[in-house]
């Protein structure tokens, strides 16, 4: 069989797809359900259709794209990735993975490869967690991890439920169907840049991905009280931004003395009520924090909980934390990772294995299926900026090795 990628044709969808964005070009904004990206959904579903896919969406909005293969009872060989973006973000981001699956399922049509299992392109719903506060939306429902009693109290930054936000967006549905049957994939294979800056500093165009380092996140709420910002003498304060910023530290503290593999990020601090004449009374932090070991994972969250109960007391303010998620690291499964070496190795293309340090989909499809990712090189190792970006060769590279590997698992 001779694969041959579009490169042109693909890099030029990838722009058609980045143009849908709420933020001036090159940054690309394109959260969940908003009317912007409902209208990029529309267009990738009417990209599937010309390939002849059929196209499904469930209630929660993931969209499966199917090339019905000869055994129509046989498990299904996934891959696909995510088209919403993070505000100011890169058009290549979850993208790559979407249009190089369905370019690589036409390179497969029309090599006349005839696949035995069903190859599904799957674009998950909500993998950022912008929204709703919590990411892999989608996945996490897919794989039964966050149940529909879970998923629908969830709500946005206007209070909106995941329930009406996707009612209004046109999406019906009992959130209890999103769930996949035991069984339901064979494999899945999911294709990203890499988000980091290892295969470019190593000039090695391919990293098979071993394991997806376990993210947490949390929300913690500090509560001081509010005052002149001239009247109120500084003994007498009981600043929450200052006892805010005094966790902050904390938290990166104790992620440097950890390992190179712990991070912890404050990636959103809401300061109330905002104003320069006033002492800030109430805080809300949004807390990532990652490692590739699961238990020093958890020591961070304890050490984070501890110090929240020490500024609480030394400081006389009140501090609620809310675990928004804690997850599981994923490990890859051998037998997709070695379709994937071999396809790399067929084609005489260096890989490395690597770790994930961002989380993807995959992370949750890993909890019912064999799962394995392919990352290709980003400049500077940059992603969620509108510097982010791939070359065209790479992406090409990534389909057909994509490509590649899906013929192995789906004959
Ligand atoms: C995914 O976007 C992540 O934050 O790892
Ligand atoms: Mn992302
Ligand atoms: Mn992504």
């Amino acid at each position: 069989m001779k694969l041959a990628i579009d490169q042109q044709w693909l890099v030029s969808e990838i722009e058609a797809l980045a143009a849908f964005s709420d933020a001036e070009a090159p940054a690309v904004t394109r959260v969940v359900f908003t009317p912007t990206d409902l209208k990029a959904r529309a267009w990738l579903k009417a990209r599937c259709q010309d390939a002849g896919l059929g196209v499904r969406q469930d209630p929660v909005g993931n969209t499966f794209a199917r090339w019905s293969g000869a055994d129509a009872e046989a498990s299904v060989v996934g891959t696909g990735s995510h088209i919403d973006a993070i505000p100011n973000a890169g058009k290549y981001d979850g993208v790559v993975g979407v249009l190089g699956g369905l370019e690589a399922i036409r390179a497969l049509q029309r090599a006349g490869f005839r696949p035995r299992h069903s190859i599904e392109l799957l674009v998950f719903t909500s993998e950022e967690p912008t929204r709703f506060g919590i990411g892999c939306l989608g996945s996490r429902m897919l794989s039964g991890m966050l149940s529909a009693e879970a998923a629908s109290q969830l709500t946005d930054k206007d209070g909106a439920t995941v329930d009406e936000v996707r009612r209004t967006a046109g999406i019906g549905g009992d959130l209890k169907q999103v769930a996949l049957p035991n069984g339901y994939y064979k494999a899945f294979v999911e294709l990203h840049i890499e988000q980091g800056p290892v295969l470019e500093r190593e000039q090695v165009p391919f990293g098979v991905v071993e394991r997806i380092a376990a993210p947490a996140s949390l929300r913690v709420t500090v509560e001081g009280a509010g005052g002149h910002a001239g009247s109120v003498l500084m003994p007498d304060r009981r600043d929450a931004l200052c006892a805010a910023a005094e966790l902050i530290l904390a938290l990166e503290n104790t992620a440097r003395t950890k390992s190179i593999d712990t991070v912890a990020t404050v990636g959103i601090c809401d300061v109330f009520p905002g104003a320069i004449n006033s002492i800030p009374a109430r805080v809300l932090l949004g807390i990532d924090i990652r490692d590739t070991d699961l238990p020093r994972r958890d020591s961070v969250m304890r050490s984070l909980e501890q110090a929240c109960r020490a500024t609480a007391t030394s400081r006389g303010v009140t501090i609620h934390s809310q675990v928004l998620n804690a997850d599981a690291p994923a490990i890859c499964d051998p037998t997709v990772i070695a379709a994937l070496c071999q396809a790399c190795e067929k084609y005489g293309f260096r890989f490395l294995a690597m770790t994930s340090r961002a989380y993807h989909d995959s992370l949750f499809i890993s909890q019912i299926a064999p799962v394995a990712m392919l990352f290709i090189p980003c400049r500077n190792g940059y992603s969620h900026r509108p510097e982010e970006y791939a070359s065209p060769e790479d992406i090409a590279r990534g389909s057909l090795v994509l490509a590649d590997t899906l013929a192995t698992l789906a004959a």
